[in-house]
Order: structure tokens, then sequence, then C-alpha cells
């Protein structure tokens, strides 16, 4: 029986770092509020025009060192971003041609925070069927471009990093990705959205919407918070409970970072010991498609994720999306 397994994992972060005392200068927020309701301290941005492939490019090429494949060697490119460079084309293929890799497909994948895992299944996929032998998974956003940094989108602003990880997964005797699971609700596509531009209205954006703001995403964030809490545990119950594991045998979890508020009540909820799940929010903020991965990627460099650990990645984000994923590292 063919498997998937995960060779290397890498990120990048850019160096710029914007504190909760920043955002105190733009806008009518505290350091106190971004701590008490988020966790959040500060968070990385990119110097303006540096675009999301960029980021993505970095982390790549630091996850195919450190699983020793050269960007000749990988079959299928895929990359989960809510932020790409352009409309079209997506950021698959610009990142196919920054790594000088072969004339591969290259998939941009549209699933927000739940990205990365969505991603992990289709390269999961791809390489139990036999029809690839690497594959390129890229979690990258560039928020800073897209967000009101008024008091007008302070609900938003505060909680949004840029950043970008990455793995290469290919195939082995033993499970490495031990299942996947995958669902969405689009019945709620506007709680958690971007509105402008899109083929909904012509021309896909006018000057009114810009004056209304209509080009900044938008949350209701109470909305998102209650359903993200529900999905998360029945996400954390589905691939227990799919492969007959407990939380004592897992060794990390590895939570989309959208609040930390969120994922102490799920832990709460589900007994899951604090050292039993890897944070970094406090230091990044939310980087959608990049924050499981960019988790992994800080565990494996603190030797905290070990070869060998079983851990369980689960997100949740616009669309609603969710899932969550059994991995023996
Ligand atoms: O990544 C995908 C999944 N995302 C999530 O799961 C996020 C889920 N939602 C959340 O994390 C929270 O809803 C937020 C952190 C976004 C907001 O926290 P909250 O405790 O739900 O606050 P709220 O929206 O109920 O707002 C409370 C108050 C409001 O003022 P009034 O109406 O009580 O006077 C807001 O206007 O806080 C105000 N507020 C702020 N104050 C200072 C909203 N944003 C800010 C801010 N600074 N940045």
């Amino acid at each position: 029986m063919r498997h998937s397994r995960i060779l290397g994992i890498g990120h990048y972060v850019p160096p710029r770092v914007l504190t909760n005392h920043d955002l105190e200068a733009l806008m009518d927020t505290s350091d106190e509020w971004i701590r008490q309701r988020t966790g959040i301290e500060e968070r990385r941005v990119v110097e303006p025009g540096v675009p999301t492939s960029e980021l993505a490019f970095q982390a790549a090429q630091n996850a195919l060192a450190h699983a020793q494949v050269e960007a000749k060697d990988v079959d299928l490119i895929v990359v989960a971003t809510l932020s790409p460079d352009y409309y079209f084309p997506g950021v698959g293929v610009l990142l196919q041609d920054r790594l000088g890799a072969r004339e591969i497909p290259a998939l941009d994948i549209r699933q927000q925070c739940s990205g990365f895992v969505y991603g992990l299944s289709i390269a999961d996929q791809y390489i139990r069927t036999g029809t690839y032998e690497r594959v390129l998974v890229v979690g990258a956003e560039v928020q800073s471009a897209g967000l009101d940094y008024t008091t007008r989108g302070r609900d938003l602003a505060v909680i949004f990093g840029d950043g970008a990880a990455a793995v290469v997964l290919g195939p082995s005797e033993e499970p490495g990705v031990i299942s996947v699971h995958l669902h969405s609700q689009g019945k709620y596509f506007d709680m958690l959205w971007l509105e402008k531009p899109g083929s909904q209205s012509a021309p896909t954006i006018t000057a009114h919407d810009l004056e209304e703001g209509r080009h900044f995403p938008h949350m209701e964030g109470q909305t998102v918070f209650k359903h993200a809490t529900r999905r998360f545990a029945e996400a954390i119950h589905e691939v227990l409970s799919h492969n007959g594991t407990k939380v004592e045998d897992i060794d990390l979890f590895f939570f989309h970072q959208a609040n930390l508020r969120i994922i102490d009540a799920i832990s709460k909820m589900i007994g899951i010991p604090p050292e039993k799940s890897f944070n970094n929010l406090q230091r990044y903020g939310n980087t959608t498609a990049a924050s499981i991965p960019l988790c992994m990627s800080e565990a494996v460099e603190q030797g905290r994720l070990q070869r060998g650990q079983l851990v369980c990645p689960v997100a949740f984000g616009s669309g609603f999306t969710w899932g969550s994923a059994l991995i023996r590292w």
C-alpha cells in the first residue's frame, strides 16, 4: 500500500514587525484589547510591494532544502492563498517560474484558513494513486496590502499578519498522512469575505465601492467565533474517532491560529493540555493558509516536533470551510 509523508518543511516571514502599540498609532485600538480578545502581541508585514509569490518562494526554498529535494524534481505545486498577487493567474504558476521547476501542474486553492489542510489532502491523493512522486504544498499570505488600517477596519486589521510556510510530500510505505477530513458550508460565505472586486457586479469594482471600503475584508466576528468553536471541536472528534485514537495518543495539535480564546475554549472542551498544542499567533497573528504549517515548521526548528510523533492539524475559516488530519511525522 502506497502512502504519502511529509519529507520536509520550511517557512518564511518578512522581517518587519508591527506591534499592537504600532497599531495604536494608526487606529482607535489598544494593546490590552488585542491581547485580551485574541492573544496577539505582534505580527509581520511586508514592505509595500512585496507580493505573496515572493513569500511563497522563500518558504518553498526552505522546505525543499529541508526535504533535500531539488525544485526540478517537484511534480506538482499546490498554493493555498486568499491574497494572490493577481486576480488571475494564480500564485502557483508564478512560483513554478520562480523556482525554475519543470512545466508541471500548478494549482491555486481557495479555502482560506483551511487551505493548508485541503492542500495536504490533494497532495496525499496524488501521491497515494502513484500519479506524482514529489508534491510541494505552500500556504502564503500578504494580508497587509489589503487591510484597512483605520478605526473602520480595526476588527480585522489587528488580527491578520503576513507569512508563508511550505511542505514537500513524497511516497512512503508507512502512512505519514494517515487521514484527512474536509468540510464546507457556503451558506455562511458572507460572514468572512472580501466582496470586491468580483464578477457578481459589472464593473467588478467602482469608485463608490472603494469609498465604502468594499475592497477590504469583512467579518461578523462573533458569528465566526461561534461556528469556529463548534467546527474545530467536531473536526477533532471526527479525526480521532475515524482512526480510533484518543487525545492522549496525539503528541501535538496544530490549530489554525485564529484566536487564542478559541484554542483555549476547545482545548478545555476536549481535554487537550496546553503542552499538547503549539501556538505562535502571539508573534504572527492570523496568517490564514500559512498558519498551520508555520506552527509546524517552528515546532520542528525548536525540536518540539520530531520524527515518529503523531500530530493533528485542525482548521476553520472563511467559506465556511474546515477540516482536520492525522499525520505520523
Ligand atoms: O481565521 C478564520 C476564523 N476567524 C475567527 O475564528 C475569528 C473569530 N472572531 C474573533 O476572534 C473575535 O470575534 C474578534 C477578535 C474578531 C473580536 O472579538 P469580540 O470579543 O468578538 O469583539 P466584538 O466584535 O464583539 O467587539 C467588541 C467591542 C466592540 O465595541 P462596542 O460595540 O462593544 O462598543 C467593537 O467595536 O470591541 C470593539 N472592537 C475593538 N476595540 C478595540 C472591535 N475591534 C477592536 C479593536 N480594538 N481592534
